[in-house]
Formats: C-alpha cells, sequence, structure tokens
C-alpha cells in the first residue's frame, strides 16, 4: 500500500495520473462525467487527497465532509469553484493550475475574434448547406481587425499573452485593471493604455475577457455595458460565463446593439441562454480554452505536483492559501 489515498473526480491525462501513482493510491471516477454532488462529499470523506474540476464546487460543506483530507488541487486556473477562505479556515491547502494554459486560451480568444469578425461558422453552414450560389461582392461581409481597438478586460498573463498576439495587426490596445496597477509589459511593448471601464467600452472594436469571475466581475457586462459599446463591436468570453448577463448578450445582439460575440464559457454551463443558439453572429464553444494536448497534459502534471506537495505537508507550486505555511 502506497502511504496517500488519492480521488480525481474526472479522467485527466494519464501524464498525471502516473505522477500520483508514484506516492498514491489513486482512484478515479469511471464515468466521463461530473460526479453527483452526493459522491462528490462521500469521495472528500474517503481520501487525503482529491483532484477536482471547476465543476466541482468545493466549499464549506466539502470541507466538513473532508475529515481527513490534506489537500485539494483545481484542475483549472479559475477557482471562483472553490471557497478559498473556508479551506484555509479549516487549515486545508488548496491550488490552481495558472500559467500551462495561458498561450492556449489566449489563442482560442484570438479564434473566436476572428471566427465572428469574418462569419467562419455561420458562412461554414451556408456552404454545407448548398446554399451558396457563388461569389457575390455584398456577401458575408465582416469586420476588420488590422488597426482596430482591443479591449482587454483583466491584464493577468493569459489577458497580457492575448494582447501580445496583437503585434502583428497592429492594434491600439486598451486596458483596464481591477487593482488600478499598471501592466509594464503591455505599456512597453505594445504602447497600451490603461483605461477606465467606459472609455474601454465606448472606444474598443473587440474586447477580450480574461478577468476572475469575483463579486466585483459578476454581471460586469448587462445590458447599460452593452448600450455603451459601439455597434460595430465584438465581444470575446473565454473566462468565466456569469461576467456576461447572457439574456442581456442576446437581446444586445439580436438587436443589433453590438455587432457579435465569441463565447467559450457560460452562465449556467452546460446550458446556455436559449436566444443565442438562434443567432448568427455569435460563435459558441463548449469552454475548450484549455483543450490543446500540452496545456491538458501539463496541467494535469502540475496538479499532481501540487497534491503530492500538500500530502507531504509542503506548500504546492501554485498555491491559493500560502498563508497556511507561513511561519
Ligand atoms: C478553465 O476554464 C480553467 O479555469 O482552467
Ligand atoms: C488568470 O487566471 C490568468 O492566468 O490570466
Amino acid at each position: 500500500m502506497k502511504p496517500h489515498s488519492v480521488y480525481v473526480t474526472r479522467r485527466i491525462p494519464q501524464a498525471g495520473l502516473d505522477l500520483l501513482a508514484e506516492v498514491a493510491e489513486v482512484d478515479i471516477n469511471p464515468e466521463d462525467a461530473p460526479l453527483t454532488r452526493a459522491e462528490l462529499l462521500e469521495k472528500a470523506a474517503a481520501y487525503d487527497g482529491v483532484i477536482g474540476m471547476l465543476s466541482d464546487r468545493i466549499d464549506g460543506e466539502f470541507f466538513d465532509a473532508a475529515a481527513r483530507l490534506k489537500g485539494y488541487a483545481n484542475y483549472a486556473v479559475g477557482f471562483d469553484n472553490i471557497d478559498v477562505a473556508e479551506a484555509t479556515r479549516r487549515g486545508i491547502p488548496v491550488s490552481n493550475t495558472p500559467g500551462v494554459l495561458t498561450d492556449a486560451t489566449a489563442e482560442l480568444a484570438w479564434a473566436l475574434l476572428f471566427g465572428v469578425a469574418r462569419r467562419i461558422v455561420e458562412t461554414d453552414k451556408v456552404m454545407r448547406s448548398g446554399a451558396w450560389t457563388g461569389w457575390g461582392p455584398l456577401q458575408f461581409i465582416g469586420g476588420d481587425v488590422k488597426g482596430k481597438t482591443l479591449g482587454i478586460v483583466g491584464a493577468g498573463r493569459i489577458g497580457t499573452a492575448m494582447a501580445l498576439m496583437s503585434r502583428g495587426f497592429n492594434m491600439k490596445v486598451l486596458y483596464t485593471s481591477s487593482s488600478g496597477r499598471h501592466n509594464a509589459v503591455l505599456e512597453d511593448e505594445l504602447n497600451a493604455e490603461l483605461v477606465t471601464f467606459d472609455r474601454l467600452l465606448e472606444e474598443s472594436d473587440f474586447i477580450s475577457l480574461h478577468c476572475p469571475l469575483t463579486d466585483g466581475t459578476r454581471h460586469l457586462f448587462d445590458a447599460s455595458a452593452f448600450a455603451r459599446m459601439k455597434e460595430t463591436a465584438y465581444i470575446v468570453n473565454t473566462a468565466r460565463g456569469p461576467v456576461i448577463k447572457e439574456a442581456d448578450l442576446a437581446a444586445a445582439l439580436k438587436s443589433g446593439q453590438i455587432a457579435g460575440a465569441g463565447l467559450d464559457v457560460y452562465e449556467n454551463e452546460p446550458a446556455m441562454d436559449p436566444g443565442l443558439a438562434e443567432l448568427d453572429n455569435v460563435i459558441v464553444l463548449p469552454h475548450v480554452g484549455s483543450a490543446t494536448i500540452s496545456s491538458r497534459t501539463d496541467m494535469a502534471t502540475l496538479a499532481a505536483r501540487n497534491l503530492t506537495a500538500m500530502l507531504r505537508g509542503k506548500q504546492p507550486e501554485t498555491c491559493l492559501n500560502p498563508e497556511l505555511f507561513k511561519g
């Protein structure tokens, strides 16, 4: 018997499981589906360590059930699914997977940006349906990208990477910062400008969301925000769904208040506002920002290293409550 026992709530790439198997008996959810709440609480009680998904709610109830838990590792960078304060109060370390999915998520934001601006999904459907009648000068006209203004909401790792990828398109870059802190990389490399949320709304041709979901960002984009955007502007969300009030977005897209949207995340995943499905000026993807071979593999090995450290009573590489290890 290995000294530790670990439960993984969803099958993850083998490289992470192999690392865990060196130090622990590892059990994995055999279904390719999230655990039910009751199953999650049962696993919390029965194992020394858990690797969980962004769809698992890791809250006070979870930690109350977790009699022997030495650590919880999130298989995601976003950690709005974890009540970190409740973990800290009970002395349980928790971790996430920053860094390893930065470029993959930034690239997907660009895929959505170009996809919606150039109507890639809508026109692919026309082609497949056999409805295309031949080239036409007024057909399927989309938005320009080069030289336009890109607005970044949340210039952290992913927002910064996304903005830096605009270099080939000679864009003017604006960004907001909830802390008010300047992003030296963006300012030095792109002459980016830190602006108020209002200016970002009013001046951007493309707005790309990269902020975490917090009380301060929930429904940041609602009817009043869309009303302040240009009618020719697009919004891209690869961050967290609830940053956008989805019903308000559907209404703004339908009325032509904004030009289009590219979404990878939703307010109530896996559901989406039914109004969105009827619209051609939105691309909807099933939360695949980190879904590349290297990102998903590196998320697995980072989560495994994090959990291994926690099982040994050590501070994990990317700890969300490092204060537990001070002093
Ligand atoms: C995915 O959304 C993540 O936070 O890793
Ligand atoms: C946020 O989680 C980031 O990595 O930008």
